[in-house]
């Protein structure tokens, strides 16, 4: 398919000089009014260069501006608006939709470059929390980004499965803690013994010291405590891999802090060697004072390791694994300082490839207004999220659609879509609140919105008695029967696809793909309800319906790379 701004880029920079192609392209826009035409491009930017009003440079356009794919070109208030040949343009639309179908709005330009991405990583013996759902879907929806445009993902779930948390759960296990009760209850009781130890030490901060010395003892390779850690690591990843089948995500590798535990020496003395490591009280510490930081914590007083110090080790055995083009961590903000000192430090080090290394930080999440704190317990779970929300959507099938086939597996696509899509409806840096009203509203912006137009573009195509399943040949496209506005503004969202799809690679923005459905969504709605669709003119039904598919194909691909199922039938 012609990416028009990238052609009329070209043609337009051989009509002036002194503009690279590559500027005006980015300078171009689609009016979101069609009276301003398909495309435009302002000419505000010539200007000064070219010494000449914007509204004269596009009347000169105008005059010398000729292509095929032009219907018509107007100069107003310093913009050329570009009307293209409509019915041409539909019809290759359509034609190339149909064609590509699931590749629709893939591209190659990542092909030959590798992508890590660091995301999810919840922490061991800890419930898997609303936060650690927003890393997951992020992560999994850039993945499958950077993997529909040609790059290598690796997947990796950075566990925290060491740290001074398990020589508090060692201590708390001892206390207060069974054998019996860990078994039965499973991570609940190791959330409830890591709540019960906070409360304790309160009282009694020895409790403090006794978890730090059994940190210790894991790290010096102590039987008894990695016995015991390694039993805790096994309950809390069957429970998250629980919450992952349900997302429907995987990795490529579990590669938790543990991993880190032999790589971390060599990292400690290249510190040394290169002079950054510094002693105070005991401890040692990267300073990173000239560039407005606190210091980064490489090893305690009595030598034990810290987050920092994991995560040093983390991306040097990673630049020496993968040669990345991007090595993205998607954690919230709170962690901002500890990617800063943490890239700063790589830079320190000397390594060029401190520049590839991207925090990729969203917001906090709040459940109807409450907030979330692992240590004092008022945790709400994942998992129970995404259980009601399943039932909720059950209920709503049960009322509208009863009769629907398979619809404990419809309930659950949708369900856990419409928690997945919550995460991404805004800008990844905002702080999001969950209301169960807004995130299961069929009508609204959500995924179930989404989900029930895909159902209903399926619909439509089963009573034309098109097959539903895979993609048909629709025989006969005619876009002169394409006019109706309604339609036109669909064929020209169909055509943004793939550029917002690149968008969201680059801005590492998922939220623009989930925006682009909810748009998608809109436009076809508005043309369902206004163009009835199975008319009985063959040509305009049956190019109608090649409309149809080419949203059904455009939806579930845009679906799919947010992490969402598109069932046929809701
Ligand atoms: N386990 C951390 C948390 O729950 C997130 C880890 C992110 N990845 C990393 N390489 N630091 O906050």
């Amino acid at each position: 398919m012609l990416n028009y701004k990238q052609y009329f880029a070209k043609k337009l920079s051989s009509l002036l000089t002194g503009f690279e192609a590559h500027d005006i392209m980015a300078w171009m826009e689609y009016p979101a009014n069609p009276d301003q035409g398909d495309l435009s491009l302002p000419c505000f930017r010539l200007s000064k260069t070219l010494k000449k009003s914007p509204q004269d440079i596009a009347e000169e356009l105008k005059a010398v501006l000729e292509d095929e794919h032009i219907d018509e070109l107007e100069a107003v208030s310093g913009y050329l608006n570009i009307f293209l040949k409509k019915s041409m343009f539909a019809e290759s639309l359509i034609r190339h939709i149909s064609q590509a179908g699931d590749h629709y709005g893939s591209q190659s330009l990542g092909l030959g470059k590798t992508v890590v991405i660091d995301y999810s990583s919840p922490n061991i013996a800890k419930p898997f929390h609303v936060g650690h759902l927003r890393s997951t879907v992020i992560g999994n929806a850039l993945y499958n980004i950077h993997a529909f445009l040609g790059y290598n993902c690796v997947g990796i779930n950075h566990l925290g499965d060491w740290g001074t948390q398990f020589g508090k759960l060692i201590v708390a296990y001892h206390l207060w803690g069974s054998k019996e009760a860990v078994n039965q209850r499973a991570i609940d009781e190791l959330l409830d013994l890591y709540v019960k130890f906070h409360e304790e030490a309160e009282k009694d901060p020895t409790l403090e010291d006794q978890a730090r010395s059994w940190f210790t003892r894991m790290e010096q390779g102590d039987q008894e405590a990695l016995a015991l850690w390694q039993w805790f690591v096994e309950i809390s990843l069957t429970e998250f891999q629980k919450i992952y089948k349900l997302l429907g995500v995987q990795f490529d590798l579990y590669q938790g802090e543990s991993f880190y535990n032999d790589k971390m020496e060599p990292v400690i003395q290249e510190l040394k060697e290169k002079q950054l490591l510094e002693e105070d009280e005991g401890a040692s510490l990267v300073r990173l004072d000239a560039f407005g930081m606190a210091p980064a914590l490489m090893l305690k007083k009595d030598g034990s390791s810290l987050y920092h110090t994991r995560d040093l080790s983390a991306a040097v055995y990673r630049a020496d694994k993968y040669e990345f083009e991007k090595l993205l961590y998607v954690t919230d903000y709170a962690q901002n300082l500890h990617f800063q000192q943490l890239f700063k430090v790589v830079e320190l080090m000397g390594y060029a490839w401190s520049s590839k290394l991207e925090h990729v930080a969203f917001g906090r999440v709040s459940i109807e207004g409450g907030s979330l704190s692992t240590r004092k317990g008022n945790v709400i779970r994942l998992e129970s999220v995404l259980e009601q929300s399943i039932q909720k959507i059950r209920d709503v099938i049960e009322a509208r659609n009863p009769g629907l086939a398979n619809k404990a597996q419809v309930a659950e696509q949708v369900g856990i879509g419409a928690v997945i899509f919550n995460d991404l409806s805004a800008n990844r840096i905002k702080d999001i609140d969950f209301s169960w009203e807004e995130a299961l509203n069929f009508e609204g912006e959500t995924g179930p919105y989404v989900q029930y137009t895909y159902a209903r573009a399926c619909s439509v195509l089963k009573k034309a008695q098109l097959p539903d399943g895979d993609v048909v040949q629709i025989p006969e496209v005619d876009g002169a029967r394409l006019q109706d506005k309604e339609a036109m503004a669909v064929v020209k969202m169909l055509y943004l696809f793939t550029e917002r799809v690149e968008q969201a690679m680059v801005k590492l923005e998922p939220s623009i793909v989930s925006r682009y459905l909810i748009d998608l969504a809109q436009a076809f709605n508005r043309f369902y309800h206004t163009c009835y669709i199975l008319v009985e003119e063959t040509q305009v039904r049956e190019t109608r319906l090649a409309l149809v598919q080419c949203v059904r194909i455009t939806l579930r691909n845009g679906l799919k790379l947010i992490g969402l199922q598109a069932p046929h039938e809701i």
